[in-house]
């Protein structure tokens, strides 16, 4: 654990296993802590908190934006890191390094950008001063699919706004947050402005930290489930809340599209981090008159897909984070197989306990399987043909979920009222990709609130403040 500028054990001495998922080995231990740990890391951040949120904007920025130039100096250890604790192949590992490091630059740019207002009040008795001031002490808590851009997506814009954190990054991929923060460390951070927390617990601890009135923010990505849950532990403080939550992406292909464009953009919104990720497009909605040769271009590419440990340049395909996510996958075929659809591409038998799983896509899948309604993360595709463009917008639209959605049509008009109809936070056109540092990650519906990157990512961790100041006395000019 990082508390207060300090690493130290749990005060229970307790240790938590890290596995590599590609061989189920254990390759590191780090403190285990629980709910008697909660105290330190609370009185660490708020300790550091008047200090940092006093330190001028152009010195957290230059903080920022040397541990930017440090991510890509030992972005190699970094991309090792992560697919030794995750799995994911390494280009893609290196890939995250890249997408991580966006994130201290973009937030380094902007915290000298936090501006206010000063107004006339309409009757002309007074003077509106609004200004930005940081929320104060945030917990983070950050998923294992991205074991560090999840981290830089929050922590960044949090030091920047100048706010302090306590870190809790999933169970599964600790090593990748405490090695981020050595590096943090190593560039000038000062004590207790990141505090980093493990645990096998997350519930207890993370429970007893929402519970203190110290903490003002909860930042959260994750399951929707675990997420409505934190809300209901967030309520009694009244806590800030950003929540990016689960997606059921559609990956719409309309009769006009460039269809080799969109097989390629299939691929990499379908087999990006295995499948593993909010934004991994669930539902391919393909208009009939193009679903055959749609379904062959893309079945072509998935079988092409070599399936094997991250650390071998070969693997364009890493295992799931673990067996049990793999098992949950094949349930997820096997019922929709059982309902009917047709399985173009089938893994054949995957024995269990082994956390890999080959590609499927499966055609004309009936909305009564399971894997309609539920996000996949695995490397399964899923197809459901359409005729008319309203159809295929109702078919997208059908979930409680709206995070992200993918068209691919030549026809501009189309693709504008595609992107208007479709409810959810985020529309790829004609590319199988939107992530991007300056750009406002987020999802409606039941994928959360709020918004990470951009200009707006900022704002999660600023709260406004007015003046108002008499200003009776300025009149009687003129
Ligand atoms: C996620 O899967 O939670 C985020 C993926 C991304 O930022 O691209």
């Amino acid at each position: 654990m990082l508390v207060g500028g300090e690493w130290r054990e749990a005060r229970a001495e307790a240790s938590l296993p890290v596995h590599n998922p590609a061989t189920g080995e254990v390759i590191a231990a780090v403190a285990d802590a629980d709910a008697d740990d909660a105290a330190d890391v609370l009185e660490a951040a708020a300790a550091a908190f008047p200090r940092w949120s006093a330190t001028p904007p152009r010195r957290r920025a230059a903080l920022l934006h040397d541990v930017f130039l440090a991510l890509h100096e030992r972005a190699e250890e970094f991309a090792q890191l992560i697919t030794l604790e995750m799995g994911k192949p390494l280009a893609e590992s290196r890939a995250e390094v890249g997408y991580a490091a966006d994130f201290l630059r973009w937030y380094s740019e902007e915290a000298v950008r936090i501006s206010g207002s000063y107004r006339t009040a309409p009757d002309g008795s007074a003077r509106h001063l609004t200004l930005r001031q940081p929320v104060g002490p945030c917990l983070l808590v950050t998923p294992w699919n991205f074991p560090l851009a999840m981290i830089t997506r929050k922590v960044a814009p949090a030091l920047a706004a100048g706010c302090t954190v306590i870190l809790k990054p999933a169970e599964e991929t600790p090593l990748s947050a405490l090695h981020f923060a050595h590096v943090m460390a190593e560039a000038g951070l000062p004590a207790g402005v990141v505090n980093v927390v493990n645990t096998s617990r997350p519930g207890p601890l993370v429970e007893a930290i929402l519970r203190d009135r110290r903490i003002r923010k909860l930042s959260f990505t994750g399951s929707t489930e675990v997420g409505r849950r934190l809300l209901e532990l967030a309520a009694p403080g009244v806590l800030r809340t950003s929540m990016e939550l689960g997606g059921n992406a559609p990956f719409i292909v309309f009769r006009d599209a460039d269809i080799d464009a969109a097989v390629e953009g299939a691929v990499a919104a379908k087999l990006r981090n295995g499948g593993q990720s909010c934004v991994a497009a669930n539902r391919f909605i393909v208009d009939d008159a193009v679903a055959p040769r749609f379904i062959e271009g893309l079945a072509e590419r998935l079988r092409a897909q070599i399936v094997g440990p991250g650390a071998d340049p070969r693997s364009t395909l890493g295992p799931l984070i673990n067996g049990g996510q793999r098992d949950r996958a094949v349930g997820l075929v096997d019922d929709a197989v059982s309902h009917g659809a047709d399985p173009v591409v089938h893994y054949g038998t995957a024995g269990p306990g082994d956390a890999f799983l080959k590609p499927v896509l499966l055609d004309r899948v009936p909305p009564a399987a399971q894997i309609a309604r539920q996000e996949i993360f695995g490397p399964v595709a899923t197809v459901y043909r359409f005729s008319t463009e309203q159809e295929g917008l109702a078919l997208a639209n059908a979930t409680e979920s709206g995070l992200v959605g993918y068209v691919y049509t030549q026809d501009l008009n189309r693709a504008l009222r595609a992107i208007e109809a479709m409810e959810c936070g985020m529309v790829g056109v004609n590319r199988g990709y939107v992530s991007d540092a300056s750009a406002p990650f987020g999802g409606t519906k039941q994928s959360g609130l709020g918004r990470e990157g951009g200009e707006i990512g900022i704002q999660e961790y600023l709260e406004t403040k007015y003046a108002s100041i008499d200003a009776t006395g300025t009149r009687g000019f003129g």
